[in-house]
């Protein structure tokens, strides 16, 4: 299937972010004709640096995807939307809860609602995020297990996930639902802490400060390099086996805390460790151990992780060793 995206018409939102941008990047050598709808709010990951090699071959609507006039336009001629624009931090969702609501839940409410008078057949893959589990009565967490968010973020995501299951359910548009675990790699911001730890570390191992690690540092994490989740959005979104499904995107293997952050210093060559008992604001949303069951998304795509945590903190090092100035 490897011309499947070639002159499709390729919806990003948030596509100046992180993940939208290395989406966008990919779709570009795929033949896609993309268009990226995003705000650039500065709280957020949005970075034009981030396609400074496709912005010539890509269409940028600078714009608030809630607000904006273009969006029906943009919905209508639209073969496939990925639909990342987002407030990300489970933590800041505590202090901003209405805008929360808007970002998270009725930007897809809003799409969903335009794609249904407009364009039914068009494809969204949304992503929500493993924060939808909350704390998990197991590590291996499959799609059928209970979903009790912690944050305000995860209810969020969750309510929009509902929506895009009963919009399939209702009037048949090819939505899916994917759960991402923890992802890091370039061009993802690391202003601060509340996005990507691993890039948080590496931001402070590079100036040889000292990384503080919560309470004992063995809760267990599945991180995710940045190629890796992309592989598999692509895939996911060429097949209709993954239409009306829910499936979680994670490496499938879980690493402690502490030893990721090992890693890090080890990897930069720079920086120190310290363990600190936990803030209350952090113990509170605290999942607890966690590593995603990826058996569905196999069994869809054939897709394998390709990156090791270790090649793939290298790589994200390698490339703030250059561009860090864009990120910070
Ligand atoms: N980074 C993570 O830890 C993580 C984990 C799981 C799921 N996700 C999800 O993946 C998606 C992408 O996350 P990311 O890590 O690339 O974050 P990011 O902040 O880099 O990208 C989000 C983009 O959305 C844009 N945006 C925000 N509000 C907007 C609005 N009203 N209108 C238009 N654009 C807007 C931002 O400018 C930014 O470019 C999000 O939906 C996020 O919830 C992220």
């Amino acid at each position: 299937m490897i011309n499947y995206y070639k002159n499709k018409n390729v919806l990003i939102t948030g596509g100046l972010g992180f993940i939208g941008s290395t989406i966008a990047h990919r779709m570009v050598d795929c033949g896609a004709n993309v268009i990226i709808i995003d705000n650039l709010n500065p709280l957020y990951g949005g970075n034009l640096f981030n396609i400074k090699d496709i912005a010539n071959k890509i269409e940028i609507i600078i714009d608030d995807v809630l607000h904006s006039n273009k969006l029906i336009d943009l919905l209508k001629k639209a073969n496939i939307i990925f639909h990342l624009a987002a407030q990300v931090s489970y933590i800041d969702s505590l202090n901003i809860p209405e805008m929360d609501l808007d970002l998270n839940a009725r930007s897809t409410l809003n799409i969903l609602e335009l794609l249904r008078r407009y364009n039914p057949k068009c494809r969204i893959i949304f992503s929500s995020s493993r924060m939808v589990y909350g704390k998990v009565e197991k590590p291996l967490v499959s799609e059928d297990c209970p979903t009790n968010p912690l944050s305000l973020y995860g209810i969020h995501k969750l309510t929009s996930e509902k929506y895009l299951l009963m919009y399939y359910k209702d009037f048949g548009i090819p939505t899916t639902v994917l759960r991402i675990t923890n992802p890091y790699g370039p061009r993802q911001q690391i202003k601060h802490s509340k996005y990507s730890l691993v890039g948080w570390f590496i931001r402070l191992a590079m100036k040889g400060e000292v990384i503080k690690i919560y309470g004992d540092g063995k809760q267990l994490r599945d991180y995710i390099f940045i190629n890796d989740i992309v592989n598999a959005m692509i895939r996911i979104a060429e097949t209709s086996l993954s239409v009306g499904e829910v499936i979680n995107i994670g490496s499938g293997t879980s690493t402690k805390f502490c030893d990721m952050v090992k890693s890090v210093v080890r990897i930069v060559g720079n920086g120190s460790i310290e363990f600190i008992p936990w803030p209350a604001d952090y113990e509170k949303v605290e999942t607890g151990d966690i590593r995603v069951d990826i058996s569905k998304l196999k069994a869809i795509t054939n897709w394998q992780p390709e990156y090791s945590l270790e090649n793939g903190i290298l790589k994200t090092f390698e490339y703030y060793k250059t561009n860090i100035k864009h990120y910070i």
